[in-house]
C-alpha cells in the first residue's frame, strides 16, 4: 500500500546527492548528517507500518479501509540545505535538528474525509508517539484552497544504542483533497501564466477545492447510510 519510495531512501542516495551538492571531499563533514537521514527514514518506516496495522484492524473488523494509499519521501539534501538558508540557519547538525522536523515524510491519502481524522486519532493515541505539530487545513483551508492535515509528531527508533525520538511530518488528506493539490502544485509551479492571468485562475481553483469539497461530503453522507456505524466512532 506504500506505493512512492524516493531514491533517498537509502544510504547510496543520499550519499550521492551530497556528493552532488557539496563536492566529495566534503563529505566526510556530513557525516552525521547522513547518520541522521537513516534516522530518519527509520521513523517513517516506524510510523508506515503503524498505519498500515491501523488500516488492517478497520478491514479486519470494520470491512472498511481508511487508507486509499500512502506515500513515503525524504527531503532531498538540496532542498533541506534551501530551507536550512531561508531560514537563516547554519547547517551543522543540532541546528537542522532543533528546527527542521520534515525530514522524513509520510503522507496518508484517505478514501473518506471522516477518515483523516480516524487516522489522526488513533495514531495520536499511541502511546510511544509524541506530537510536536498540528495544522488543521481541512477545519481552516489555505487562501489557495488547499485541504489537509499536517501533523509533526516524534516517533522512537531503537537503535543498539537505544531509543531516538525523531521527528517524522505526516499529511492526511482524502483522495479528492490530494487529486487537487497534485494538479494545483504543477499548476502553480511548472507553468508560466501570465500575472493577468494568474488571479482569475486562482478564484477559480478554490472554487474547485470547494466542490470538490461538497462532493466527497455527500459521497461520505451515502457511505454512512450504507456501511457499519463503527467506521465513522471517532468522529
Ligand atoms: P514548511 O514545511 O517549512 O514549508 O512550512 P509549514 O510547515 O508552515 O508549511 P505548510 O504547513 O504550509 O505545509 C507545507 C507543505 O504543504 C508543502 O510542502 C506542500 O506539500 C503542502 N502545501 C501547503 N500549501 C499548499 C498549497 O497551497 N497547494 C499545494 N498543492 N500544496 C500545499
Ligand atoms: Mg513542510
Amino acid at each position: 500500500m506504500i506505493l512512492e519510495r524516493s531514491n533517498m531512501f537509502n544510504n547510496e542516495g543520499i550519499n550521492k546527492e551530497l556528493t552532488r551538492v557539496i563536492g566529495s571531499e566534503h563529505v566526510q563533514e556530513f557525516s552525521n548528517l547522513v547518520r541522521y537521514y537513516r534516522l530518519c527514514q527509520s521513523a517513517v518506516n516506524e510510523i508506515g507500518t503503524k498505519l498500515e496495522n491501523l488500516d488492517g484492524e478497520y478491514r479486519g473488523e470494520y470491512d472498511h479501509n481508511p487508507i486509499h494509499h500512502m506515500e513515503q519521501r525524504m527531503k532531498t539534501i538540496t532542498s533541506l540545505f534551501n530551507k536550512a538558508e531561508k531560514k537563516h540557519l547554519d547547517r551543522d547538525i543540532e541546528s537542522i535538528k532543533q528546527n527542521i522536523f520534515d525530514i522524513g515524510g509520510i503522507r496518508v491519502v484517505t478514501n473518506y474525509i471522516s477518515d483523516v481524522y480516524t487516522i489522526q486519532k488513533n495514531l495520536l493515541s499511541q502511546s510511544d508517539i509524541k506530537l510536536i505539530k498540528t495544522k488543521d487545513y481541512i477545519k481552516n483551508p489555505k487562501p489557495s484552497g488547499y485541504r489537509s492535515v499536517h501533523l509533526v509528531v516524534s516517533v522512537p527508533v531503537f537503535l543498539s544504542t537505544g531509543p531516538v525520538n525523531t521527528p517524522v511530518e505526516i499529511q492526511i488528506r482524502t483522495v479528492g483533497m490530494d487529486m487537487w493539490a497534485s494538479l494545483e502544485h504543477k499548476l502553480r509551479y511548472k507553468t508560466n501564466v501570465a500575472d493577468e492571468k494568474v488571479e482569475h485562475f486562482e478564484n477559480q481553483l478554490v472554487e474547485d477545492a470547494n466542490e470538490i469539497f461538497k462532493i466527497e461530503s455527500n459521497m461520505q453522507n451515502i457511505y454512512r447510510e450504507l456501511s457499519d456505524p463503527r467506521v465513522f466512532k471517532d468522529e
